[in-house]
C-alpha cells in the first residue's frame, strides 16, 4: 500500500491538485487538496493554477473538470467508478422530449455526462437547483435525470417541470419509514436531507441540503445532533470535522459503491502512470462549458 506521503510527494512532482467528494473513502478525503459536493468542486476545477487535476468522484465529475478547465490533465484513478443515475439518459429520448417541447428550457443536473450537458441549456448541482431554475426565462423546463430534483424544484419554483425518469439508487433507499424509526430514536435531532431523496422523505427535513450544504449547517448550528440523510462518506467526513457534535445517518447506513471504488493505491497510479486521462471531443466540451458557464451565471 502506497502511504498519502508518496501520494503528496508525486502530487508536488506533478503539479497535480487532488479534488475529493464528499462520498470518497475517509483515508482520500483526508488527502483532498479541495473536498467537497459537485458545485464546490466545478468551482475548484475551473479556479485551480495546478498544471493537471486529479479527480476521485465519479467520472461525470472528472468530465466536469475538463470542460472548465480544457487546458489542464484531468486524470479519474479509477475508470469504472461511473454514476448510474447519469447512465439513464438516452440521446435520442432526449431529442424526441425536446422536440414535443420545443419552448421548454432543458435543464441538466450535472450527474450528467457531457453528450447531455451539451444539448441542455443550463446545467444545475444539487446545491443551486432550484435557484437556477427559477431564474429561467422559459416557463416550461424539461429537468434530466433525476425525478426527485426534478420534483423538488416543481415545488419551489413556478415553472411547469418535466421530468426525466431518472434516480439515485442510493438515495432512493432512504425510504419515509427510516427517517420516521430514526426520528423517533433520536427527537431532538436536526433531519438534514439531500434533494435526491424521495419527496416523502423530503416532506420530513428540517433542511434540504447539498452535502456541502450539510457540513456548513453542521458548522454553524448550535444544535448538539443531527440526523443525515445521504451517503454515509459525508456522514464520516462531518464526523471527523466536528467531533464534538452526533451524526447518525437517517435508517441504515446508505453506500454509494461506485463512489467507493477509488482506492489510496488507485490515486497513486493515477499520479504514477498519468492515468486515466479524460479526453472529450472539443465541440461537445464546447457546447458543454455553456450549459455549466450559464449554471455559474446564474448561481
Ligand atoms: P452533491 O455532493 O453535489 O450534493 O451531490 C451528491 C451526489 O449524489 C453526487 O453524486
Ligand atoms: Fe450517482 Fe447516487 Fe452515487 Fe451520486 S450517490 S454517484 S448520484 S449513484
Amino acid at each position: 500500500m502506497n502511504s498519502g506521503r508518496e501520494i503528496a510527494r508525486l502530487k508536488a512532482e506533478r503539479g497535480a491538485v487532488l479534488l475529493v467528494h464528499n462520498y470518497q473513502r475517509p483515508e482520500i478525503q483526508e488527502l483532498a487538496d479541495h473536498l467537497g459536493d459537485s458545485l464546490a468542486l466545478a468551482r475548484a476545477a475551473a479556479g485551480t493554477d495546478a498544471k493537471m487535476i486529479v479527480f476521485c468522484g465519479v467520472t461525470f465529475m472528472a468530465e466536469t473538470a475538463k470542460i472548465l478547465s480544457p487546458a489542464k490533465t484531468v486524470l479519474i484513478p479509477q475508470k469504472e467508478a461511473r454514476c448510474p443515475m447519469a447512465e439513464m439518459v438516452d440521446l435520442r429520448e432526449l431529442e424526441a422530449l425536446k422536440a414535443r417541447h420545443p419552448d421548454a428550457a432543458v435543464v441538466c443536473y450535472v450527474n450528467t455526462y457531457a453528450d447531455v450537458k451539451a444539448r441542455a441549456d443550463v446545467c444545475v448541482t444539487s446545491a443551486n437547483a432550484v435557484k437556477v431554475v427559477q431564474s429561467l426565462p422559459q416557463r416550461r423546463v424539461i429537468f434530466v435525470p433525476d425525478r426527485n430534483l426534478a420534483a423538488y424544484c416543481q415545488r419551489f419554483t413556478d415553472k411547469e417541470i418535466i421530468p426525466w425518469p431518472g434516480f439515485c439508487y442510493v438515495h432512493a433507499r432512504i425510504t419515509y419509514e427510516d427517517v420516521m424509526q430514526a426520528r423517533q430514536a433520536v427527537p431532538d435531532a436536526v433531519l438534514l436531507v439531500h434533494p435526491e431523496c424521495p419527496p416523502e422523505v423530503i416532506d420530513c427535513a428540517d433542511e434540504v441540503l447539498s452535502t456541502e450544504g450539510m457540513v456548513k449547517y453542521a458548522a454553524a448550528s448550535d444544535r448538539r445532533s443531527f440526523l443525515i440523510a445521504t451517503e454515509e462518506g459525508l456522514i464520516a467526513r462531518l464526523r471527523r470535522e466536528f467531533p464534538a457534535k452526533t451524526f447518525y445517518a437517517a435508517g441504515t447506513p446508505r453506500v454509494c459503491t461506485q463512489m467507493k471504488l477509488t482506492t489510496l493505491q488507485d490515486v497513486y497510479l493515477a499520479l504514477a502512470e498519468r492515468r486515466y486521462v479524460i479526453d472529450l471531443p472539443e465541440a461537445v466540451m464546447q457546447r458543454a462549458r455553456a450549459s455549466l458557464e450559464r449554471m455559474l451565471q446564474y448561481a
